[in-house]
């Protein structure tokens, strides 16, 4: 038996009935019948069934046979038969077939599993056994055994087909794959660095990548022209299912382009990249800014695949007389809503009115929510008599309510409050009452972006700071307008996801620079971050633009997995930590101090570090409480105090016994609070307040991972 005559396990078929192969792989599952004993033999291509029988198989082998277990690999020969009729399982590709074994050799054992890898029967008709609840703790630990189902291994390679039209459909529209540097300088991309201590440079660090953005501009001043990577990105961020603190992007950058350019560029590779699972992307894909996004849908990453979009009301309200509406419009506030289109049956005053506006609304940041409910022509809701015919005549008319449908409306004082508010009540209902089709997919174009957001002292970048303004003629101190600028940047969303972004870039280094003014940036900041970067925008940097889209995003889409660790080879875990490899880890005092990662905050403090400039300051950061000038003489003095007592004490120390406490140690700070149960828990209350309860159990809001 040799390798290299080796032929993949799946691709047998009844026309290599009578032929002599060698096989290799994984026992997936085997069926001892006492003298005969059949196993589903793996490899990347398939499962086939070979048989090991007294007048087939040798006598020695049949004996080494016994000693076969789950996922010992093995290498065999044999003979491809047709199954008996009747025995054929039609579960399994090469069902029709089978290989009497002639030859065995055992290459590796496996000791007992930590779970079942197996996915096919080997009985005809009878379903699959995977054990869909293996703990993914589990699974990421042994990752290699988790790798060998069938599934996670389909998941890899359609993987490796996405990347790869990526890569030829680029290729062919002239975009040139370059590698960016993996150690490098901060780029701003809204998330925390992940920092690697530089050993020549003590106490200087090297920032891992946020996104190659300033070095695929800095290749199109280059004259690159058109760029490409397939590129490992690093964010110190808060997880989420579609979020690692490593991932993959697809980054691309061109010059002489504009967003058309871009927008025709990605919807070719996008529907491509779908294609390969099978799925067709309506084209070409709609646009829409993002203030209409906000306005219909309550999220700059609107999910088409279902109505509900939001109608304005608050003109219908402006003369109203009912108090709170009257209150929130005096405030210059606004009224929204939706129509939930003949659901009034499932969505009962009692869901309603102790559900949705006593519970889920307010969780979501709105106060209350008034909800009415269409029935013989009217409305019925616990408010509706205090507004008008008028008032209840133009809802319906706004809504073209029909009976059975659900108005719910949400009003504030912040527009944005109550976009964002009524958007996450728009998704909660729909998933709940299961209104968004499955296997629907519905790209989108989100522009317009507003440029800045404002923040407690100034404005921050929506997006980066690189990104072209709508015009560039606003004054960089005045804050107003800058929040009232809007971005060259696209996003494209599919199905509410964001899966890409970018955007047109500023090539011209006095508008580069007033942005960075406009962003509370001192020059010696700008120069110290951006220095580099500024520079080349002196030396004909061509206008150019880009966009980077979420490989695992993308491709976790397509293969419609849960979670992007279902489509990444060896991810973190929910808490950025990794199973397998137990990253991360301690490292020895040695390696620290190689690195010059000794003194943390000691004799040596950090170049430019708090503990640099003030002792007292660092106390502060340290115990997080604010010391204002006022009392810093006091607290010094304290400190001062402190230092000597503790110094007193050492040299105590070192000539005095130690001392040892005769009485019982106790907390003599405070009294203890004596344990009590709470009355409502005596009285079996404590949840007397939770929304509801299903069969004897308390039915709790659903959370995302
Ligand atoms: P942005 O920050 O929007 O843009 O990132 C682009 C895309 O990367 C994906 N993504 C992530 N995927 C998994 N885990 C994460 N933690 C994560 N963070 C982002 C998303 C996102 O749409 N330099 C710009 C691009 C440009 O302007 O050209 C950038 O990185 O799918």
């Amino acid at each position: 038996m040799e390798y290299h005559d080796r032929l993949p396990c799946g691709h047998l078929t009844l026309s290599d009935t009578g032929k002599e192969v060698t096989l290799a792989g994984w026992v997936d599952a085997l069926r001892d019948h006492g003298e005969v004993l059949f196993i589903h033999l793996r490899d990347r291509s398939g499962i086939v069934q070979v048989v090991f029988t007294p007048e087939s198989t040798p006598q020695t082998i049949c004996a080494r046979a016994g000693l076969l277990k789950s996922e010992f690999c093995i290498l065999l020969s044999g003979k491809v038969v047709k199954r008996l009729e009747g025995t054929e399982n039609p579960g399994i590709p090469t069902g029709d077939i089978e290989v009497v074994a002639k030859d065995l050799t055992i290459l590796s054992r496996a000791s007992t599993l930590p779970f079942q890898i197996s996915e096919k029967s080997m009985v005809a008709g009878a379903t699959g056994k995977r054990d869909e609840a293996v703990d993914e703790e589990l699974r990421l630990q042994y990752r290699y055994l988790d790798l060998r189902r069938p599934r996670m291994q389909d998941h890899l390679i359609k993987r490796h087909r996405i990347v790869k039209a990526v890569r030829d459909y680029l290729d062919e529209q002239g975009f040139v794959e370059i590698e960016t540097p993996m150690l490098t300088k901060s780029t701003p991309e809204g998330a925390r660095d992940y920092l690697v201590p530089s050993r020549h440079y003590p106490k200087n660090f090297y920032a891992l990548p946020q996104s190659p953005q300033l070095f695929k501009q800095l290749l199109m001043v280059g004259g690159m022209e058109r760029y490409f990577q397939i590129v490992r990105c690093f964010r110190d961020e808060d997880l989420r299912p579609n979020r690692q603190p490593e991932f993959t992007q697809l980054d691309l950058e061109a010059s002489f382009i504009n967003e058309e350019f871009i927008y025709s560029l990605l919807e070719e590779l996008s529907a491509r990249m779908f294609e390969i699972g099978g799925i067709k992307l309506p084209r070409p894909y709609p646009r829409m800014t993002w203030m209409d996004a906000m306005n219909s849908a309550g999220s700059d990453k609107p999910d088409l695949r279902f109505g509900m979009t939001f109608k304005d009301t608050t003109d219908i309200f402006t003369d109203t007389n009912y108090g709170i509406f009257k209150q929130i419009l005096s405030r210059g506030g606004c009224i929204k809503g939706m129509n939930v289109k003949g659901q009034s049956e499932r969505l009962s005053k009692n869901v309603l009115q102790n559900e949705y506006a006593k519970e889920i609304v307010p969780g979501f940041g709105a106060k209350g929510m008034t909800w009415m409910r269409v029935m013989d022509g009217g409305l019925e809701s616990n408010i509706v008599q205090f507004f008008s015919d008028h008032e209840r005549h133009e809802i319906l008319s706004r809504f073209e309510a029909r009976n059975g449908d659900v108005i719910l409306m949400i009003a504030d004082p912040s527009w944005s409050l109550v976009c964002s508010a009524l958007g996450q009540l728009r998704l909660h209902i729909a998933e709940r009452l299961g209104l968004i089709p499955a296997d629907a997919f519905y790209p989108l174009w989100v522009t317009d972006f507003p440029l800045f957001e404002a923040t407690e002292n100034g404005v921050t970048s929506s997006h980066h700071p690189f990104t072209m303004p709508d015009r560039t003629d606003f004054d960089p101190e005045n804050i107003d307008e800058l929040l009232s600028l809007r971005s060259r940047a696209y996003d494209l969303v599919v199905n509410g996801e964001e899966l890409g972004g970018g955007s047109i870039r500023i090539n011209d280094r006095n508008i580069q620079n007033r942005i960075f003014k406009a962003l509370g940036l001192s020059d010696s900041d700008v120069e110290e971050k951006f220095g580099f970067f500024l520079k080349a925008l002196e030396y004909g940097a061509p206008p150019h633009g880009g966009i980077a889209l979420g490989i695992d995003r993308v491709v976790a889409m397509i293969l419609g997995t849960s979670s992007i660790r279902e489509v990444i080879a060896f991810p973190k875990n929910r808490s950025a930590f990794c199973p397998l490899t137990q990253a991360p880890s301690p490292v020895a005092m040695e390696q620290l101090a190689e690195l010059s990662l000794l003194d943390l905050g000691g004799a040596q403090p950090f170049r430019g570090s708090k503990e640099e400039q003030d002792l007292i300051d660092s106390l502060s950061w340290v115990s997080r409480i604010r010391i204002d000038a006022k009392e810093q003489p006091a607290v010094t003095a304290a400190v001062e105090d402190a230092k000597a007592y503790a110094d007193l004490m050492n040299n105590r120390a070192k000539e005095d016994e130690p001392m040892f406490s005769v009485i019982t140690v106790a907390n003599h700070t405070r009294k203890g609070i004596e344990s009590h149960v709470n009355r409502l828990a005596e009285k079996g209350e404590l949840f007397k307040n939770a929304p509801s309860t299903k069969g004897g159990y308390l039915k709790v809001a659903s959370i995302l991972e």
